[in-house]
């Protein structure tokens, strides 16, 4: 809704201004103590606050979009990064600077106009948590980071890690997958990575903001416990691996109450349970009410421009005066954002527009991470990788002639050299639909110089095949694209795709299937073509990566980070809660599967999916031995040994899965840890997989602990989550409790 105002005021956009990069900030004279560096964070932002006013304090809750938000406002707020997300002025009689907020999770985004900037963008966040290799992630986003920063942001609004109960979801690409161990682990990487360069980031959408149908209406139901077991779960071990700055609060409801005035998920879990010390900024639109949002726990109105009310702004004012909000809680709002600002480097090391960005450097973390991410689904007959000689190869559909896709919404990151594909629909919000132009047919004919590439755009099944019948090989590009907002209609492929493919299989028997998903999908002709690889949205390296994956240049060791199912009916909802075309109107969303989501449900109902979680091949081959378990310092140990069996380098992901043989808990196994692995062939390395302790209990909502029971549990080591070389060994726990964060009670 909002960004297609948007593009009525497009022709205002300004260029984007150039200017060279800050250096120190000051030292802390004596009358701002709090710029004195040796402080803690804490101290520094007691002592800060101390200095403000009430309206200094005040100013500090309450901000902007950073873009003109038509008819509301026709330009933007002076201060703001032209077309951002978001303005926060800073205080410079205290000399704390503005905050100057960008979207999202894989790199610097613009909103909409026709002058973007021109940033490198990661693959999606489901490409990166397809590595299952924290450092990737980590190092995704200290190169996200640095272009903010370099493009004079200081806060990053990443850190998506809404678990994917539904494959369906508009935003499953801008997250991590289904399991909450891996979810939070890789996304608690990837925010770690953006705030290693002072950079604040958010963890995000707390919580359980699972589809986008109805997303600012529904009203989530769920058992605490489970959730705790699940989203929140997620979010937590993000959260404590990232120790990120700040979280933004979603815009559905839970337990009916809007989450972003919701007392038990701000207050009761987030920051007393689990001690969080930043701050919570609304989603843009989120904020509904002034003293209850104030007191359960949001500490600052975020785009108020999208809200209905500027709740935190002369509203809050009086609420303080009158006492209906304390000047207290004021002063905690004010401390946990000058706080974060101190803890995160903000105030220290001031941002500047227009730095150097180093594309050639930062498209290369872009495309190590697609590379590590791509999933090999298929490959029978070893039909890849490709063979350089190969005399004739069909290129067909998907703009695979001139570029990769990527996913719609706040967090579309625009490419350097600008879109290879523009004037799709939708045009407006959530779009526009944006290729990155990284070529997967140049970059397949420079890794196979001699050979005839040809290309189709696919529009036409019968043409394609009669292509095709004419290639030693057949490589179809599939696409699926989807925005914010939006859910899929269905796991089908758009556009006829699922003929094309059935049509070019039928005519050529070495048919591979190149998906840019943004998340799984039902493929009815997977029987048919004999390789399948799962590329997500690659990214602005795309092309080049999907080629040399084809090629074998990179052996490809992505795994599934989600389920993909057979059809929707084995979901446990078939068909999605809420109506798309009524986006107002107030329904519940019962996700009575509770902690089983994803392969959890798979297995709970004995259901046998088109893809299983932790899935993925390789051009090689791996075998485990000496599988032994240890608990060593109060913690569970899996060590075991991996051997490249096959005669290429490759990387493996092995996974270990635990089971209760006597305890019950919400499904036969939970992923315990894994480890990614790097083997010449013939090579073999020790692996020690620490379990978190979380993952072997059940959470109890009453006395908010964790419970292992006493008893035998059977650790799995396997390849994927059907167990896949699977060996096995069990192991005694003693009985024990762990407290809300999971740290043993003696
Ligand atoms: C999204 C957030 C985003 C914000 C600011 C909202 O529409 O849900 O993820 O950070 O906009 O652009």
């Amino acid at each position: 809704m909002r960004l297609n105002q948007l593009t009525l005021v497009a022709a205002l956009a300004a260029a984007f201004p150039l200017s060279t990069i800050a250096a120190d900030a000051p030292a802390a004279p004596a009358q701002k103590p709090w710029l004195d560096r040796s402080l803690s964070a804490d101290k520094r932002a007691e002592l800060a606050v101390k200095a403000m006013t009430r309206e200094e304090k005040l100013r500090w809750v309450f901000g902007y979009f950073g873009t003109a938000f038509p008819p509301k406002t026709t330009k933007p707020i002076d201060g703001a990064i032209p077309f951002s997300a978001g303005f926060v002025p800073g205080n410079p009689r205290l000399g704390l600077p503005d905050l100057l907020e960008t979207d999202a999770g894989i790199g610097v985004a613009t909103q909409n106009t026709p002058k973007p900037r021109e940033r490198t963008a990661l693959p999606s966040g489901i490409a990166t948590a397809s590595t299952w290799d924290p450092q990737i992630a980590y190092a995704g986003g200290a190169m996200i980071g640095s272009e903010a920063r370099l493009s004079g942001f200081n806060v990053m609004l990443a850190g998506g890690v809404n678990l994917m109960r539904d494959p369906r979801n508009g935003r499953n690409f801008e997250y991590a997958g289904e399991d909450p161990l891996l979810a939070g682990t890789m996304v608690g990487h990837a925010v770690k990575g953006i705030e290693s360069n002072h950079v604040i980031s958010t963890v995000k959408h707390f919580a359980l903001n699972d589809q986008e149908t109805g997303r600012n209406e529904h009203d989530v139901r769920i058992d605490k416990a489970a959730s705790r077991m699940s989203d929140l779960l997620a979010m937590q071990l993000a959260l404590e691996q990232s120790d990120a700055g700040s979280v933004m609060c979603s815009y559905n409801r839970v337990y009916g109450t809007y989450a972003c005035e919701n007392d038990y998920l701000l207050n009761e879990v987030l920051k007393k349970d689990w001690g969080f010390k930043g701050y919570v900024m609304s989603d843009w639109g989120a904020t509904h009410s002034t003293v209850q949002a104030a007191n359960n726990g949001l500490d600052r109105q975020s785009g108020q421009e999208f809200d209905k009310s500027p709740y935190f702004g002369g509203a809050l004012e009086e609420a303080v005066k009158n006492g209906y909000v304390s000047e207290a809680r004021l002063d905690d709002m004010a401390t946990r954002i000058v706080r974060a600002m101190f803890a995160k480097g903000v105030v220290d090391n001031p941002v500047q527009q227009g730095g150097n960005i180093d594309f050639a450097k930062n498209g290369a973390v872009s495309r190590a991470t697609a590379e590590e991410g791509i999933v090999l689904l298929k490959n029978d007959n070893k039909v890849l990788p490709l063979s350089k000689d190969v005399k004739t190869i069909a290129v067909i559909g998907g703009h695979a002639d001139v570029g990769v896709l990527s996913g719609g919404g706040s967090s579309q990151v625009y490419p350097v050299g600008g879109n290879a594909v523009p004037g799709l629909e939708p045009k407006v919000w959530p779009g526009p639909v944006v290729y990155y132009p990284s070529s997967p047919l140049r970059n397949i004919q420079a890794l196979a110089p001699n050979a005839k590439v040809v290309y189709d755009d696919g529009t036409d099944p019968a043409r394609a095949a009669r292509v095709a019948a004419q290639a030693d090989v057949a490589l179809v590009f599939a696409t699926q694209w989807i925005g914010e907002a939006n859910d899929a209609t269905s796991l089908a492929l758009p556009d006829n795709q699922d003929t094309l493919i059935d049509n070019v299989a039928g005519a050529n028997p070495r048919t591979v299937v190149v998906l840019e998903t943004g998340g799984p999908v039902a493929m009815p002709w997977v029987a048919k073509t004999p390789a399948v690889l799962e590329a997500w949205y690659p990214g602005t390296s795309g092309g080049e990566a999907i080629a040399r994956v084809l090629f074998g240049a990179v052996n490809p060791s992505g795994h599934l980070p989600a389920t993909f199912p057979a059809s929707e009916q084995q979901l446990p909802r078939p068909k999605l809660d809420g109506d798309p075309k009524q986006p107002e109107q107030r329904f519940t969303v019962d996700y009575k599967e509770g902690a089983a989501v994803g392969y959890k449900w798979f297995d709970q109902k004995g259901l046998t999916p088109l893809f299983p979680f932790g899935h993925g091949l390789s051009y090689t081959t791996f075998s485990y031995s000496g599988l032994a378990s240890q608990v060593k310092d109060g913690r569970l140990h899996v060590r075991f040994k991996v051997t490249n069996t096959g005669n290429v380098a490759g990387k493996d992901v092995p996974q270990v899965y635990v089971s209760p043989l006597a305890a019950k808990w919400e499904a036969p196994k939970r992923l315990a840890g894994w480890d990614k692995v790097a083997l010449q062939p013939g090579e073999s390395k020790e692996v020690d997989v620490v379990v978190e302790p979380r993952i072997l209990g059940m959470f109890d909502e009453k006395s908010k602990t964790w419970r292992i029971a006493k008893g035998k549990y059977k650790l799995v080591l396997a390849e994927d989550g059907a167990g896949k070389n699977a060996t096995s060994v069990t192991v005694d726990l003693p009985a024990s409790t762990l407290d809300v964060r999971g740290r043993l009670r003696k």
